[in-house]
């Protein structure tokens, strides 16, 4: 090759790459020029749904989370199952995800409004900010967008992929590693827990012979054990749910964090947090509510940016429930 060639071959990659650097990242805004109205429709319905719903702020924030971890924040949890190829919504961590219909609904609207341009990726991201920010009638966080949709969507790939609600602290803190999450990140984003439910299956293994001498889980306080069994007698009716922070599990606040100290983590995951002196740290400092709401956003947007498909990057599904037709 001359090297007049090779200058412009260098030249032409540089080119792709600047305009890749453009095109490639989430950005706060992405759809301002090619959706104006996107996120203030995504909003204005998310609103008038959470309005109706008290608790489908709970149920999006876990969609995202299950989107995210799972081959990245792609909308791959949106997608329905194809004839005998089982989706991420069949795997059994994904049986008490709720909430699809309403993403489904707002994606229709938005797709109404600019046709092919807003992917279910962002939708979900940014409906998942919006119905936990209702009550506080202002966004709790920045969402960036520009992500586009995945094609693949397997119920094998969630194994692994999703902590238990029986890990113990090096499980959590190696999968969130593995998405680029430090330990800050893995007790803050616990901090979800803050609101929603959980089924008593979840954690009913703590409440009845847990170490085999028909005991509970010591590390679980005996007031708040002895309270969750007349919840969840034995044996369990496995539709039975309780709160996941008591008394507390519509308002998004920092009070999951005064729940840790007390013993009264839901989860052996949860509990786990306070097994490890970093981790501690973290749980203490986000006692302070301004802390967890400043912190909480951080870490969503790392969240947010797992393994995204930007660019020209996969496609943005017409319907959030199947790919596009190729
Ligand atoms: C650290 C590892 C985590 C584990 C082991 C875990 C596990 C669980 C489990 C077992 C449930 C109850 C599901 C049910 O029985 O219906 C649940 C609920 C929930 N999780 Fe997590 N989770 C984790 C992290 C997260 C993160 C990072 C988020 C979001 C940022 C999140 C958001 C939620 C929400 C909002 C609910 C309530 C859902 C509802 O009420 O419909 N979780 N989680």
């Amino acid at each position: 090759m001359t090297a007049r060639k090779v200058h412009l071959v260098l030249s032409l990659t540089l080119l792709m790459v600047v305009a890749c650097n453009a095109d490639c990242e989430l950005r706060k805004n992405f759809y301002k020029k090619s959706c104006p109205q996107a996120e203030k429709l995504v909003r204005d319905i998310t609103w008038s749904k959470a309005q109706a719903d008290p608790t489908l702020g709970a149920k999006l924030l876990r969609v995202h989370y299950h989107d995210c971890f799972v081959q990245g924040c792609d909308g791959s949890i949106l997608l329905d199952p194809v004839r005998t190829n089982q989706s991420e919504k069949n795997a059994v961590p994904n049986l008490t995800l709720a909430g699809f219909d309403v993403i489904n609904d707002i994606k229709t609207q938005v797709e109404q409004a600019c046709p092919n341009t807003v992917s279910c990726a962002d939708v979900l991201s940014l409906a998942a900010r919006d119905a936990v920010s209702f009550p506080f009638k202002k966004p709790m966080w920045d969402v960036l967008t520009g992500r586009r949709d995945g094609s693949i969507s397997l119920a094998s790939n969630v194994a692994g992929n999703l902590p238990s609600p029986f890990a113990d602290f090096s499980t959590l803190a190696q999968i969130f590693s593995k998405k680029d999450l430090n330990v800050n990140d893995l007790v803050v984003l616990s901090g979800a827990h803050t609101i929603g439910v959980a089924h008593c299956g979840t954690f009913f293994r703590r409440l009845y012979n847990f170490t085999g001498k028909g005991d509970a889980d010591p590390s679980l306080d005996a007031t708040y054990a002895g309270f969750l069994r007349a919840q969840c007698p034995n044996p369990a009716n496995p539709a039975t749910t309780v709160e996941m922070d008591p008394q507390s599990s519509l308002s998004f606040d920092g009070h999951y964090f005064d729940t840790l100290t007390e013993n009264k983590g839901l989860f052996q995951s949860d509990a786990a947090l306070l097994t490890n002196q970093g981790a501690a740290k973290v749980v203490q400092q986000l006692q302070l509510p301004a802390a967890f709401f400043s912190e909480f956003g951080k870490s969503m947007k790392k969240m947010g940016a797992i393994e995204v498909l930007t660019g020209t990057a996969g496609e943005i599904r017409k319907q959030c429930r199947v790919v596009n037709r190729s």
